[in-house]
């Protein structure tokens, strides 16, 4: 890209002024701003890990973030004709990255009483069944990216239903406003309702074909997605291995070790191998670019093979509370030198709202004696979620040359935010009350590709497309 060749002979400000007098379309952003550039919570605690400026500013052009850093230094340095939207004493941040998401779950978020195998029976796969129509996956598909972009989640890892129409209407949603999104047809084959089961066959014929037509098209990517090793025979395990060998840069994109009673079925299935993991190591499932939500119960042989394989997990603290399911050990997922990102897990997640994960995510860590800062929340939903997905060399900061994606945060959306904010001795304190109070309301805009997507004062009126604004 034309921005790369630019930055390695020029200054980052000469540029600036530079961009302004061509065709490019620059804008700049002033408000408090806050990105990381590594894990705050790593020992010791390094300052640089992260940036914070009062009065900053990002300057955007064409979608990719040519500058950003303190008001003053660009003030002066900033060409006449480049447009400056001042936010105020509003937060930008990079956009959330939503690490394990189900769409298709959407319209029964929040089902009564169950645990998760008689949760899927009863209400998820009832729910899933809707998507062979394409109507009905269109129309939800729409409804589940507006509330991303409401709640400013700017990318996710998410799971479509078996119906490989269901992975098409998403990615036509998504790629409506240019996100950095990946998804995958779900591969299941047994144990399940007949209506949706497939087969090794179809599932890897049908797999292939949306890679084909999705992965690498604009910001889209694919993730062959096995549901979980109790739906899917050996032969389909197999058939997911060969396609990830067929496609290198594909991601997979499963679930592990979430429930007692679903561990011991997978004993059950699969006795030859030592363990649940054991089952998709064999398959040659694992890998830099396998993300298994929830991951909860691993043994400290799993904890092994995580790390060796540099397989990555996706922390889901509202949907393990909802169901029942248990305590994420995030501490030794770091001491095992894990990647880990946060997911929502919607429908069993019970929001979409990365700040109320976040608030959950803290609890599970109470309740384990252990800390979670704001820093350290903040940092996994942004750059460790990008660097889960490996995707960190593209989003989850304000690296120069990184994908615009970013969101405006009005931290006193409310009446107690306003009060407990001001009531704050710091902007660290701050922040934590903003990850505890906070939700869809703190969302006051959001940016994908540097366009604006999402806008809270015209939210009352049907968002979408009609929101976008030139870059
Ligand atoms: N395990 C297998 N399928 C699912 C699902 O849809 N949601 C959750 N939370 N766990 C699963
Ligand atoms: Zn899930």
């Amino acid at each position: 890209m034309a921005f790369s060749l630019k930055h390695a002979i020029l200054p980052a400000l000469v540029t600036l002024v530079v961009s302004s007098n061509a065709m490019a379309s620059t804008k700049a952003y002033r408000g408090k701003i806050l990105d990381f550039l590594d894990d705050p919570s790593a020992k010791p605690v390094l300052e640089e890990n992260y940036r914070y400026y009062e009065d900053g500013a990002l300057v955007v052009t064409d979608g990719i973030v040519e500058w950003m850093g303190p008001y003053s230094e660009l003030q002066n340095n900033i060409s006449s004709n480049v447009r400056v939207i001042n936010y105020g004493d509003k937060l930008i941040m990079p956009g959330f990255i939503d690490t394990h998401i189900h769409y298709p779950q959407t319209e029964m978020i929040g089902a009564y009483g169950e645990q998760l195998l008689q949760w899927l029976n009863t209400y998820t796969f009832p729910a899933e069944r809707q998507f062979e129509d394409p109507a009905h996956a269109s129309k939800w598909s729409e409804i589940f990216v507006d509330e991303l972009l409401r709640n400013g989640t700017t990318s996710a890892l998410v799971f479509g239903t078996v119906h490989p129409q269901s992975v098409d209407a998403l990615f036509e949603s998504a790629n409506k406003y240019s996100m950095r999104m990946i998804a995958g047809k779900v591969m299941m084959d047994r144990n399940a309702p007949d209506y949706l089961l497939d087969t090794p066959e179809t599932s890897y014929q049908e797999s292939k074909q949306l890679i084909e037509k999705w992965h690498g098209k604009d910001r889209l990517l694919y993730a062959v997605t096995p549901r979980f090793a109790p739906t899917s025979s050996p032969e389909q395990l197999t058939a997911a291995g060969k396609l990830l060998a067929e496609y290198p840069s594909v991601y997979m994109h499963t679930h592990l070790s979430e429930n007692k009673g679903e561990i011991e079925w997978v004993k059950f299935l699969f006795p030859e191998n030592s363990g649940y993991l054991d089952v998709y190591d064999s398959f040659n499932l694992t890998g830099p670019r396998s993300i298994f939500a929830h991951s909860i119960h691993l043994s400290d042989d799993e904890w092994s093979v995580m790390s060796e394989t540099q397989s990555t997990i996706a922390f889901c603290p509202t949907s393990n509370l909802f169901l029942g399911s248990g305590l994420f050990k995030l501490d030794t997922a770091k001491e095992n030198n894990v990647r880990v990102g946060m997911g929502t897990d919607v429908g069993a997640g019970t929001s979409f709202s990365m700040f109320e994960t976040l608030n959950e995510a803290y609890k599970i860590m109470q309740l384990q004696g252990s800390k979670f800062s704001a820093l350290e929340g903040f940092y996994l939903a942004t750059l460790g979620g990008a660097k889960s997905l490996s995707l960190d060399d593209k989003i989850g900061n304000f690296e120069v040359g990184k994908e615009a994606d970013f969101i405006v945060i009005d931290a006193k959306a409310t009446n107690i935010q306003k009060l407990r904010n001001e009531n704050s001795k710091n902007y660290l304190e701050q922040l934590f009350v903003l990850m505890m109070l906070g939700d869809d309301r703190n969302i006051y805009a959001t940016y994908v590709d540097g366009r604006r997507v999402y806008s809270r004062k015209h939210a009352n009126f049907k968002q979408g497309l009609k929101n976008f604004v030139n870059r």
